[in-house]
């Protein structure tokens, strides 16, 4: 009885992250703080490719450019249904003053991902 209700428990948190992660794959690194501010906004889009995966980095700053300290990195999935890609930071990040994200669409789809920089 005990053991029921808490497989049914664990069900239902499963299938719910299932569901969440089914309608958008967005992506939260770190946390705003107070006087951080958006240093940088960029919308990346790549069609999609009969069964490719496709790849982008995005970089910050611009090269030559001094970055300010990473806050915050929210990478918003605009494609929706479950058919967005994954975005990942391959180097620098949060607390760091400079950062490369690595974006990728599922196989045989595109991506429509809007990256928000915030920096102190
Ligand atoms: C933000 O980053 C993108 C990609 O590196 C770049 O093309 C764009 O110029 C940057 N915008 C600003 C305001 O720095
Ligand atoms: C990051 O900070 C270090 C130490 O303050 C500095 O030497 C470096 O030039 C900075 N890099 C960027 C990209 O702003
Ligand atoms: C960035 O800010 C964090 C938190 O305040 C701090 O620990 C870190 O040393 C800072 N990094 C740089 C490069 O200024």
């Amino acid at each position: 009885m005990k053991f029921a209700t808490v497989f049914v428990v664990v069900l239902a948190a499963v299938l719910g992250a299932c569901m969440v992660t089914a309608q958008t794959h967005n992506y939260f690194f770190g946390s705003r703080i107070p006087y951080d501010s958006l240093v940088n906004q960029t919308t990346v889009i790549q069609s999609s490719s009969f069964l490719r995966v496709k790849s982008a980095y995005l970089d910050y700053p611009l090269k030559g450019q001094r970055g300010r300290n990473i806050t915050a990195i929210y990478v918003y999935d605009r494609l929706g249904s479950g058919r967005g890609g994954y975005a990942s930071i391959t180097s620098g990040g949060i607390g760091k003053n400079y950062t490369r994200i690595n974006l990728k669409t599922q196989r045989g789809n595109g991506m429509n991902f809007q990256v928000e920089i915030y920096g102190r």
